[in-house]
């Protein structure tokens, strides 16, 4: 029978050979991280698009997160591991609701999270996603902002960015949002001396209770620094995984196990393989005019 290691092995060996980058995110599972070239969060991943050398990029992940390499880097093979994983909150508006909302509020800039398809990534103004959204949002002109699609991610900026007019749609992470405030006190009571860390895409009532709120790598970085010893980690349960094998010193606790990307799960380690092969994923295919129009609100992010 096959091993983890004989698979990774076959893999580390494959890509080399096929000139193939393997970019995979945090949520992903640990088998998979330890064979990608590089991993990190959405605005990680979308920096990292950008200077990857290989002509095929293998995007462990979901849809959105394909779909931005191949803007970033159109002359490339962008593959998605899995064919089925997205995200479900990229779709909860259609490009043709947002042209209405833009007329109901004209004068506002219109911010989308990275978690959006490629169709909403031409019709705004700029693209953030959740490590990024705070510099970009204070720096903008405007002082209305129209926030796609993540009310959750949304209240969380406007409370730290209060001379902003905000206004949300009805939409947010059906993963994070199972998050209950009664959770944090539960498990609280349970590790005392833990820390809790969440992702802003939590609901308010969760985010308030935390520690600490950011990006997944924001998580990563404020648990890795920190002097404290125990952490209660309000995200995608991998995280708590890695977290736990880079870190033996402390201890990692998830906060809910609900929390547990679907999507992002959908890619195995064989996938990974097969992709390489050119067995399994999906080449990600956008029409030139989406490239160029999607490009500019991901670039005005990047800055
Ligand atoms: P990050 O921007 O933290 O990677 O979040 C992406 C995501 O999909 C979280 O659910
Ligand atoms: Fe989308 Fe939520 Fe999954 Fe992130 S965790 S990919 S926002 S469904």
């Amino acid at each position: 029978m096959r091993t983890t290691v004989d698979i990774q092995n076959e893999i580390m060996k494959l890509k080399k050979e096929r000139d193939v980058c393997i970019l995979a995110h945090t949520y992903q599972t640990q088998d998979i991280l330890e064979v990608a070239d590089f991993t990190g969060d959405s605005f990680a991943l979308s920096k990292f698009a950008t200077e990857v050398p290989q002509k095929t990029v293998i995007m462990c992940g979901v849809r959105f997160m394909a779909e931005t390499a191949k803007i970033l880097s159109p002359e490339k093979k962008v593959i998605l591991s899995h064919p089925e994983a997205g995200c479900p909150m990229a779709e909860q508006l259609t490009a043709e609701e947002l042209r209405t909302l833009r007329k109901k509020y004209p004068e506002c800039a219109v911010v989308a999270y990275i978690n959006t398809t490629a169709a909403l990534k031409c019709e705004c103004d700029v693209c953030v996603t959740s490590a990024s959204a705070l510099e970009v949002v204070k720096k903008l002109p405007q002082k209305d902002i129209l926030f796609i699609p993540d009310c959750n991610l949304g209240s969380w900026l406007e409370k730290q960015i209060p001379d902003k007019n905000f206004h949300f749609i009805n939409g947010g992470c059906p993963v994070h949002m199972q998050i209950t405030p009664d959770e944090v006190d539960a498990a609280r009571k349970l590790h005392p001396d833990a820390l809790v860390l969440v992702h802003p895409e939590c609901i308010k009532e969760v985010t308030e209770k935390a520690d600490y709120a950011g990006s997944t790598t924001g998580i990563i970085k404020f648990a890795e620094k920190s002097d404290a010893k125990s952490f209660i980690i309000g995200t995608d349960t991998s995280v708590v995984q890695h977290l736990q094998f880079a870190n033996p010193t402390k201890k990692f606790y998830p906060l809910s196990k609900q929390c547990v990307c679907k999507d992002m799960k959908l890619t195995t380690l064989v996938d990974v393989l097969d992709c390489i092969k050119g067995e399994a994923g999906e080449e990600i295919e956008l029409s030139d005019e989406v490239i160029k129009k999607a490009r500019i609100s991901i670039d005005r992010m990047l800055g």
